[in-house]
């Protein structure tokens, strides 16, 4: 399965944060933004990712995560010149998918929690099996509006899915994770620009649920969702990853996944560690390699 991170937009919601540094590069607390979708990808085992942005913050993105061979990832790029929805992500990617099944992930969402990684392998067999074409996450929001939306009937089976619905169905926002089958080009092809012009994600997976072949995977109260679009958002991930850290856990800390993971070797992990040996991030990564080769 391969992946793709969605770092497109203009993030007009941030400004004037992002006048001149792309959102997805944004400090959130220890480190760039783009660091937790892609960290996402990781725990569901995807080594071979495709990171979409635009033509201006391309080239630092690139200049941050390289080949993707320190992480023991192969990282390829691909430019969106507009914000054309998220939907067009597998437009621009079609080239380097060549009819391989596909997990997306928004540039700005955060998850996190001890059960995440079993729900993303779970996710990735679902569509590798063909048990379903599409696995999308739920989460229960106070703020439907903001988000697309399920809508159940009384078994709880998906019925609908609305794409910031004025009148939500129900408080269960689609997350900004997906993973699909091989047809998923085809289906992004069908989807038709919406009223504000883009190619909805809401609409590619309405096709999937036209199909009977979407699963839509509750997040329980074990893992945390947080998109940080904006201001407030963005400053409480912040909080958020704080939190953890001092608790001891490192959320979206990629060389320690990629250890974890079997993606590289405690070596490859102390020698990043030793780069930024003046940051606590690089400090942890040394203590980290240290602990996991004794
Ligand atoms: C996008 C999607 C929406 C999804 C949300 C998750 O909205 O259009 O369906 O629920 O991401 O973060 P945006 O945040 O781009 O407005």
């Amino acid at each position: 399965m391969k992946g793709i991170v969605l770092a497109g937009g203009t993030g007009s919601r941030l400004a004037p944060m992002t006048s001149v540094v792309c959102k997805q590069l944004l400090p959130v607390y220890d480190k760039p933004m783009i660091y937790y979708p892609i960290s996402v990808l990781m725990q569901a085992g995807i080594t071979d990712l495709l990171i979409i942005s635009t033509p201006a913050a391309l080239p630092l993105i690139c200049e941050l995560l390289g080949d993707g061979s320190r992480l023991g990832l192969s990282v390829s790029y691909a430019e969106q010149e507009e914000p054309r929805g998220i939907a067009d992500a597998f437009l621009v990617g079609e080239k380097y998918l060549s009819d391989s099944p596909a997990a997306l992930i928004l540039g700005d969402n955060l998850f996190a929690g001890d059960e995440l990684p079993a729900l993303l392998w779970g996710a990735r067999r679902t569509v590798e099996s063909g048990a379903a074409g599409a696995v999308l996450f739920g989460r229960e929001v106070s703020d439907p509006r903001r988000y697309a939306v399920a809508a159940f009937d009384a078994r709880g089976a998906v019925t609908d899915l609305v794409e910031k619905p004025a009148d939500p169905p129900s408080a269960c926002a689609v997350t900004g994770v997906y993973f699909y089958d091989a047809d998923v080009v085809e289906m992004a092809r069908r989807v038709r620009p919406s009223a504000r012009g883009e190619l909805e994600i809401t609409d590619l997976n309405r096709f999937y649920l036209e199909r009977g072949d979407v699963r839509l995977v509750g997040l329980g109260e074990g893992c945390v969702w947080h998109d940080m679009g904006t201001p407030a958002s963005l400053l409480e991930a912040g909080h958020l990853v704080r939190a953890w850290d001092e608790r001891g856990t490192r959320v979206g800390c990629l060389e320690e996944i990629a250890l974890r993971m079997g993606f590289i070797d405690a070596d490859t992990c102390a020698a990043a560690g030793l780069r930024m040996k003046s940051s606590p991030y690089g400090r942890h990564l040394l203590e980290f390699a240290t602990q996991w080769a004794g």
